[in-house]
């Protein structure tokens, strides 16, 4: 009984969902002694020393080990198509700062059609392509801003708690900085992520995944991608319709998630290109964090969460993180030579702050063969003493959230990589 009490109160103080649960460890002195999995020695036990190494040779296995062991296949999407419908168009959004658009995105096989919903908003005032910020919302575009022309998106309805005032029009403005973003010059492109896959049981079916071939036919294979997977494949969609924008610099795009949604933006930027500079806010197990350490969230956990965000194979890890064969630095290295930014919260300690440092800081031998700079110290800097190489990191006090203090240092780094807008 006193091991649940004290999981429970550890829970509350980590500052997340409420999982009262035994055996998670809070306590440092108890984090084993792990050997990382090797980041530039190929499965052949060759070292790598170029770049062309890299890139041939051990990026492909490792993303291959990510695949097929954690995030899930992504099938091939040709017989999927994607239309585009402007549904409103505003040149006076935020008081006259931004022109807002609402575009339906109108996903098809061919037989069956899903919706989503993106809002965009772009700076006025500025002449010429602007860099863009893209991320996934948690509760509606709506949620986002005090404005009552942003819409309901249709999968809206069915997560939404009846009578929940956290899923009101604008409950979450404080995640989204879009005065500072605006301001600064980038423009925002964000999305309910419950249109691509809604993160609630037996809702699959409205799932971007339900349109693919095959879907409900078979059983699940074990490196079957589910919502993580569909999370980042969502992304690129709406890296593809920035790309019909004029006013978006495509080569300066940034991906931004929180939490399950920075696991999603670090798999979205291993598997696309195009996003320039990856941020991963608070993403802990499965994203960032060394699972190594066994501190905060273990995969026991994170792989139990219904309905799943990782594939079948990964279960087979629970309660073994020492014999994965692969680890999250190796992740985050596949981001280089693109900038990469890892933020954590000291209160968030189910997330493991320092395993997402340590993540982060254990990729920089990839960024050294690009003649690039990574986190050079094994040592966390202090609360709000943030790091801005091209690998980048910063602590802040305060719990497990998007806050403008994040953004403003996202924007500092994205400003580093694609200059000031
Ligand atoms: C839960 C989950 C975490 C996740 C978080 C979130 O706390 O255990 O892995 O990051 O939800 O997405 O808010």
């Amino acid at each position: 009984m006193r091991t649940n009490v004290f999981s429970l109160v550890i829970c509350l103080l980590a500052g997340t969902t409420l999982y009262a649960q035994p055996n998670i460890n809070y306590d440092e002195s108890k984090v084993p002694d792990y050997v990382l999995p090797e980041l530039l020695v190929t499965s052949k036990g060759e070292t790598i020393r170029s770049v062309s190494e890299w890139e041939k040779i051990r990026r492909p296995e490792l993303l291959e080990l990510f695949t097929s062991q954690m995030y899930g296949r992504t099938p091939d999407d040709s017989g999927i198509t994607v239309r585009y419908e402007l549904v409103t168009e505003n040149p006076r959004a935020l008081g006259g700062k931004a022109t807002s658009k609402q575009v339906k995105f109108i996903f098809s096989n061919g037989t069956k059609e899903l919706e989503a919903l993106l809002l965009l908003l772009i700076p006025n005032g500025r002449t010429g392509k602007v860099p863009v910020f893209v991320g996934y919302n948690f509760k509606g575009n709506h949620s986002t801003l005090n404005d009552t022309t942003i819409l309901y998106s249709r999968n809206f309805a069915l997560v939404k708690e009846p009578g929940h005032p956290d899923w009101e029009r604008g409950c979450q403005t404080n995640r989204w900085s879009y005065d500072d973003i605006i301001g600064r010059g980038y423009a925002v492109a964000t999305m309910c992520y419950h249109d691509i896959f809604p993160d609630k049981p037996g809702l699959k079916d409205y799932s971007v995944v339900s349109l693919f071939k095959g879907y409900g036919d078979r059983p699940e294979a074990p490196d079957e991608w589910q919502a993580i997977g569909a999370w980042a494949w969502g992304s690129s969609r709406i890296v593809d319709y920035l790309a019909t924008e004029p006013r978006i610099d495509t080569d300066k795009i940034a991906i931004m998630g929180h939490s399950r949604q920075g696991k999603a933006a670090l798999w979205a930027g291993a598997l696309d290109p195009r996003f320039k500079v990856v941020i991963s806010n608070n993403s802990g197990e499965g994203g960032a964090a060394l699972s190594r350490r066994e501190y905060g969230e273990s995969i026991e956990r994170v792989s139990s969460i219904k309905p799943a965000w990782f594939c079948p194979a990964f279960n087979r890890y629970r309660g073994k993180e020492q014999e994965r064969p692969f680890d999250q630095h190796q992740l985050i290295a596949l981001m280089a030579p693109r900038a990469i930014y890892v933020a954590s919260a000291v209160e968030d300690r189910w997330a493991d702050p320092k395993g997402e440092y340590l993540g982060a800081y254990h990729a920089t031998p990839v960024y050294r063969l690009y003649g690039l700079t990574g986190l050079e110290s094994d040592q966390m800097p202090g609360l709000h003493e943030p790091i801005m190489n091209d690998i980048g990191y910063h602590i802040r006090k305060g719990k497990h959230d998007v806050t403008r203090y994040d953004w403003l240092r996202f924007m500092d780094f994205a400003d580093k990589r694609f200059g000031k807008p």
